[in-house]
C-alpha cells in the first residue's frame, strides 16, 4: 500500500491503472467495521482501491466536534493495509483546501432537512469534498454507508445532477452484537451513555415493526425514545431514500448519533 499526500501524486500513479476498475472508498479515518466493510466490498469488486483518509473541516459547523474528532491515523494505515488497499490518500487540509479556496457544491432541498436543519452547512462540505474526490481519483465506483442514509442520497443526487460518471455502492450498515451502529463517534461515549444509546437501535426497530403492522413508525419510535430519560431525541422521520426509511437522531452527552432502517425490507 502506497501513502499519497498530494493530488498530483495520486493521479499520476492512478494513470496506468485506468483500463482496470478504480475503487474509491471516502473516510474520515478511526476506522471500524463499517469503514472495512466498504473497503472488502472495494477490495472485492475493483481492480484498484483508493481510500481518503481526510478529517473534512467543511463538514462541521461552528462548536461542532471537529478538534476532537478521533484520529487514529497509524492504525488506519495498518487496517487499510490489511485489507488490501493500493492507494491511501490523505492530504493535509491545505491540499484539499488551498488558500483562497470558495467555490462549493450547494445541495439544496435534500440537504436542508432532517440533518440539514441541526447542521446547515454539512451537506454543503460533504458534497463539495465528495465531487473534489471524485475529480482528483475519477473512481468507477464509490463506497458509502448506509447508515449515512441522507449523506447517501445527497451524493446519489450529486452524480445524478452534475453528470458524473461513477456508480455508488451503498453498504449495509455494521451494528455490533447489541445493535448498536458502529460510528467513529462511539467512541466519545462512557460505559453508561453507551448503554442509553441503544435506545437508539431499538426504537428504529420498534417503529419499523409498527410500520409493517399498519401502525405509525415515527409516533411508535419518538415514544419509546420517550422512554429514555437519559437522551434528547432531535427528529424522527421518514424519508424517500431509495425507498422509505424511517430515521432518527439524538443527543447523549456531548455525542450526537444518528441512525436509519429500511422500512421496506430493503437489504441495506
Ligand atoms: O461519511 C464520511 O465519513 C464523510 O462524510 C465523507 C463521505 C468521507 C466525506 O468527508
Amino acid at each position: 500500500m502506497k501513502i499519497v499526500r498530494t493530488k498530483s501524486d495520486l493521479r499520476a500513479l492512478l494513470e496506468p491503472l485506468r483500463g482496470g476498475r478504480v475503487g474509491l472508498v471516502p473516510t474520515m479515518g478511526a476506522f471500524h467495521e463499517g469503514h472495512l466493510s466498504l473497503l472488502r466490498a472495494a477490495r472485492r469488486e475493483c481492480n484498484t482501491v483508493v481510500c481518503s483518509l481526510f478529517v473534512n473541516p467543511t463538514q462541521f459547523g461552528q462548536g461542532e466536534d471537529l478538534e476532537r474528532y478521533p484520529r487514529k491515523d497509524a492504525r488506519d494505515r495498518e487496517l487499510a493495509q490489511a485489507e488490501g488497499v493500493d492507494f491511501l490518500f490523505a492530504p493535509a487540509s491545505e491540499e484539499m483546501y488551498p488558500p483562497g479556496f470558495e467555490t462549493w457544491v450547494e445541495p439544496e432541498r435534500l440537504a436542508l432537512e432532517l440533518e440539514g436543519v441541526i447542521r446547515p452547512t454539512h451537506f454543503r462540505g460533504v458534497a463539495t469534498i465528495c465531487l473534489k474526490l471524485f475529480n482528483i481519483v475519477r473512481p468507477n465506483v464509490a463506497y458509502f454507508g448506509a447508515k449515512d442514509a441522507q449523506q447517501l442520497a445527497v451524493i446519489e443526487l450529486l452524480v445524478r445532477d452534475l453528470d458524473l460518471e461513477l456508480e455508488i455502492r451503498a453498504i449495509k450498515t455494521v451494528r455490533d452484537e447489541d445493535g448498536l451502529a458502529l460510528s467513529s463517534r462511539n467512541s466519545y461515549l462512557s460505559p453508561t451513555e453507551r448503554r442509553i444509546a441503544l435506545a437508539l437501535p431499538n426504537a428504529l426497530a420498534r417503529g419499523a415493526e409498527a410500520g409493517r403492522d399498519g401502525g405509525d413508525p415515527v409516533a411508535v419510535a419518538r415514544a419509546a425514545l420517550d422512554e429514555e430519560p437519559g437522551l434528547k431525541t432531535q427528529y424522527v422521520a421518514v424519508a424517500d431514500y431509495d425507498g422509505p426509511r424511517l430515521l432518527a437522531a439524538v443527543q447523549v452527552g456531548k455525542t450526537r448519533l444518528i441512525d436509519n432502517v429500511s422500512l421496506k425490507g430493503s437489504k441495506i
